[in-house]
């Protein structure tokens, strides 16, 4: 069974250091700062060796990596960046490092070395640069270079609880800025990210922290009032939540294959106040968990590679495996077979992926319509986020400072 395993390692690994705030938040921005350019200063760290360091010296090669990272990103002064990079070879008692970590450091300064666009559009695995090549070409370099930023810190206000307006001007008496998303009218954006303790509203569930590439699900679904809609994989619940929220009336079934991530699921359902009936298993097997009666809505929010988030989660960079790839999309088929035979004549499903691979998004559901002589793809010319393709539509990372996620909905006509 594939997890999504990576999404949040990183995070997950911070969430539980203690230290003072100052150095967690140094310790955080260094390690996401390095697993976000790890690719691009490596290969600036090749050209600037005379030979590769050896495979037992990879504690070295990782503190000239940071010591780039502060002269480079984080443009640390020149004489602290090289101090303090000297000093942690210093603690792996390896004494013949310091000369070399100087000398590199201090080349790299003299040279006056920036990380430039074709650098910037490096700081990937070559696997993944070549995906987004073979698969954007021309818009594939600007994805490349975008992808790196920092992601915005976005939140979704429930509007059926409080205006935008009212969110946004609460936050600025608490000093906090915060602008409307320019496509997604429940996403606010903000600036300078804060800690979630600051956010006044969070936990009476009037804000929740979602891209606004995810807040498109729930208006997408559409759901009637007393509708049985399944979340075929739901954890930890950042649609669910926007379903239950946009939705009262409905009745949730939360499926996912991961017990411990429904575990959050659960912590977030109590937040906002709301039930769902919660599922483990496996979608793409429903005979293991599904008792009957069929669905008017599902969404299938697939485990995928990810991609699309890469900004957001740096770490995938480096964790994720080309030969993740090809299990996955049959996954995704499979799960998008199963829960097919659970939907009702008449109903929607809509399937999603926070993946800017096309195998995983408009080449699978192409297959999937080949498959089902009696499924229907409902368009989205109407929406304005994204770009159409011949199955579905696209959001490529950093369009409208979004997360890249492609979105298809599919119908089950009641004539067939
Ligand atoms: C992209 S994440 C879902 C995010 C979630 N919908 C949200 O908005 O918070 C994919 C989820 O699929 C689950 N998963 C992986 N394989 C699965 C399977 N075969 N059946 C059901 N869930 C699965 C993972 O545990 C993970 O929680």
């Amino acid at each position: 069974m594939i997890y999504s395993t990576t999404i949040g390692t990183a995070n997950d690994w911070y969430r539980s250091l203690t230290a003072p705030a100052r150095d967690l938040a140094l310790c955080r921005e260094l390690a996401f700062g390095l697993c976000r350019w790890y690719f691009a200063l490596s290969s600036l760290l090749a050209s600037r060796l005379q030979k590769p360091l050896r495979a037992r010296d990879r504690d070295i090669e990782i503190i000239l990596l940071l010591g780039l990272y502060q002269l480079l990103i984080m443009k640390t002064g020149d004489h602290a960046a090289v101090n303090e990079t000297v000093n942690l070879a210093r603690a792996q008692q390896k004494p013949w490092a310091r000369g070399l970590i100087n000398a590199v450091l201090r080349t790299v300064i003299r040279e006056g070395t920036t990380l430039d666009e074709d650098l910037k559009a490096q700081a990937y695995p070559d696997w993944i640069v070549r995906r987004i090549r073979r698969d954007w070409n021309d818009q594939a370099r600007q994805l490349l270079i975008r992808g790196n930023d920092r992601p915005p810190m976005t939140l979704r206000v429930d509007t059926r609880q409080i205006a935008v307006d009212e969110v946004i001007a609460r936050l600025a008496v608490d000093g906090i800025e915060a602008v409307r998303h320019r496509r997604v009218p429940s996403a606010i954006e903000l600036p300078s990210p804060c800690e979630i303790g600051r956010l006044a509203g969070f936990e009476q569930g009037l804000l929740s922290v979602q891209d606004a590439a995810a807040q498109i699900a729930a208006d997408l679904l559409a759901c009637e009032p007393g509708a049985r809609v399944l979340d075929a994989c739901a954890a930890p619940g950042g649609k669910a939540i926007h379903l239950l929220q946009r939705y009262d009336a409905i009745q949730l079934a939360a499926l996912d294959a991961s017990e411990t991530r429904l575990e959050r699921l659960q912590q977030n359902l109590a937040r906002i106040g709301k039930t769902a009936q919660l599922l483990v298993g496996d979608a793409a097997k429903p005979d293991g968990w599904f008792s009957g009666g069929s669905y008017d809505a599902i969404l299938a929010d697939v485990p995928c590679s990810a991609s699309g988030v890469m900004r957001r989660h740096p770490d995938i960079k480096l964790l994720r495996r080309e030969s993740d790839i090809m299990p996955l999309l049959a996954l995704q088929r499979d799960i998008l077979d199963g829960l097919w035979r659970l939907l009702k004549p008449g109903g929607k499903m809509l399937y999603c992926t926070c993946s800017i691979f096309k195998e995983e998004n408009e080449v699978q559901i192409g297959k999937f319509l080949q498959r089902h002589g009696d499924c229907v793809e409902l368009p989205l010319t109407e929406s304005d986020w994204g770009q159409a393709r011949h199955n579905g539509r696209q959001i490529l990372t950093g369009s409208d400072n979004m997360d890249g996620f492609y979105y298809a909905l599919l119908s089950k006509p009641s004539g067939l």
